[in-house]
């Protein structure tokens, strides 16, 4: 029995109610700044041809999208356990002629697919709902081949001290009221102040990662430290691309577990 499970089907539950408003507040709460976050995120992932790239956390499918715009060869397996978040995204695609985004309902916890079968994982604002951390972390490394990247967008510690205290203020009693009057959620941004001062300092998290066993780790702050850029690699010799040895099977395999994962875009089509 996993003891999280309560932890996951609230953070699921909640992703769901407000999954309708997610694009909206996320754009307005940060005046749009995520954007430049997110494609950070994406210009730090290893340029490969034809990469096979897992995005955890996928939600709406924002990071997917900035994945597959400045790497454009690449195949992008976009996880989450909230359906109706990556139905949003799905939509998102469909309407912005994006494809090769394949959507996969998993928990980060238990990634279907094969040992060492992706080419580098991203995770945006993801990674700080997860319980425990080294669980995700014990799978990023499992499925990721050696040498690869991950690549983990988070907030900073809302502990600290921003702009004089005025990011913390902002954070912990102007946001709870803005995503509480468009969402009608009043949970949902109490729990993203909560969990973002609750969320180590980057110093902190970069010995977690350390200890999981990632190698050659960095972290960068973006916008004063709002929000921290960490890169981890797994040790080995850069070997090459997975995709156009296991990908297939890694798709093969998520086909398969049906129950836990849901693949829903024709082969055929990712061949090309
Ligand atoms: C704050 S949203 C981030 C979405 C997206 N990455 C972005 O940048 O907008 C967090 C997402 O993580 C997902 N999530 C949280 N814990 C998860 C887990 N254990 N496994 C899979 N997805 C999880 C939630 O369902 C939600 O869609």
């Amino acid at each position: 029995m996993d003891n999280n499970a309560g932890h996951d089907a609230a953070v699921a539950g909640m992703f769901g109610t407000i999954s309708r408003f997610y694009d909206f507040l996320n754009h307005f709460l940060s005046l749009g700044i995520d954007r430049t976050w997110r494609r950070a995120l994406a210009l730090s992932v290893k340029q490969e041809n034809g990469a096979l790239l897992l995005d955890l956390a996928a939600g709406t499918l924002d990071v997917s999208i900035a994945l597959r715009k400045q790497h454009p060869d690449s195949l992008v397996l976009a996880l989450d356990f909230c359906p109706s978040m990556l139905a949003i995204g799905q939509k998102k695609c469909r309407n912005k002629g994006i494809t090769r985004i394949v959507p996969i309902v998993a928990d980060a916890k238990r990634v279907p697919l094969p040992d060492e079968s992706v080419d580098a994982i991203t995770i945006a604002f993801g990674i700080r709902n997860i319980l425990p951390r080294s669980e995700a972390f014990y799978e990023m490394l499992r499925v990721l081949r050696p040498g690869g990247r991950v690549s983990i967008l988070e907030f900073g510690s809302g502990k600290e001290r921003i702009a004089y205290g005025l990011y913390n203020w902002y954070l912990n009693t102007l946001l709870p009221r803005i995503g509480h009057f468009f969402s009608r959620d009043k949970q949902a941004y109490r729990y993203l102040a909560e969990t973002i001062t609750a969320f180590p300092a980057a110093d902190a998290f970069e010995a977690e990662m350390r200890a999981a066993g990632f190698v050659n780790t960095g972290y960068r702050k973006l916008t004063g430290g709002i929000v921290c850029l960490h890169t981890g690699e797994k040790i080995g010799p850069t070997t090459e691309s997975c995709a156009q040895t296991k990908w297939s099977e890694g798709l093969r395999q998520c086909r398969k577990a049906r129950t836990s994962a849901v693949c829903q875009a024709p082969l055929s089509g990712l061949h090309a």
